[in-house]
């Protein structure tokens, strides 16, 4: 089975999490793409959606959902979305998308984090995929050589404004073998909007796409 057909498989396994008539948060990224599609397929669908990023606000219009402001909701049952890693504990890096500070929002407005990724994604131990910060611009140098300091390379995404109209710091070189700790340390500097570490908004479930079927992981 290829990357894309595992996708599919775990966006359309991830529907049967979500109740009709109800209002949901959806993350970004090529598997939630695959998602929003089998959410427009259901035959009974969702009230709305809570979205993190402006291209899957517009691709779920586009299907005729209606998207709503996260300010309007007090709390979703439901957030879905993807990740670049996850471990196996549900920590995971997210971001590769540019989408992390309003895919961290979401997910603080949920209370089960859905996780759906084809098993490529699933790692021992986070690092290997360069870990995305977004910053305020002028922050941006000094956030860099406190990265630098930890052990990374840090390398400024090119062309890249975030939602938000931030830049975002790739680095590349951490082993981040405490999650919590380092997500917890990167957030407290100055300038940091957010780092790309899902380690206090873990993945409560991760339904993971592999050759023999979906894999279910509970965390
Ligand atoms: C976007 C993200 C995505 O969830 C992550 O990049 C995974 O994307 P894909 O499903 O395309 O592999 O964090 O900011």
């Amino acid at each position: 089975m290829t990357q894309d057909e595992l996708k599919a498989f775990v966006a359309q396994a991830a529907t049967h999490y979500v109740q009709p008539g109800s209002v949901i948060g959806v993350g970004t990224g090529s598997t939630v793409n695959c998602f929003i599609d089998a959410l427009a397929a259901m035959p009974q669908r969702i009230a709305a959606a809570v979205s993190s990023s402006q291209a899957s606000t517009e691709r779920l219009r586009a299907h005729g959902i209606e998207v709503v402001d996260a300010n309007s909701v007090e709390q979703l049952a439901v957030y879905i979305d993807g990740a670049d890693e996850i471990d196996h504990r549900g920590h995971m890096i997210k971001g590769g998308g540019a989408a992390l500070t309003r895919e961290k929002i979401v997910a603080d407005l949920a209370q089960r984090f859905i996780c759906i990724a084809d098993e490529s994604k699933l790692v021992a131990t986070l690092g290997a995929f360069a870990l995305p910060v977004e910053v305020i611009p002028m922050a941006a140098a000094q956030v860099g050589r406190r990265l630098r300091a930890l052990g990374g390379t840090p390398l400024l995404r090119p062309g890249v404004l975030t939602d938000n109209g931030c830049p975002i710091i790739d680095v590349r070189g951490l082993r981040i073998t405490d999650p919590l700790a380092m997500e917890t340390e990167i957030d407290q500097w100055p300038g940091v909007v957010c780092v790309g570490i899902f380690a206090r908004h873990k993945a409560s479930l991760c339904l993971l796409g592999t050759a023999q079927g979906v894999r279910t992981l509970t965390f």
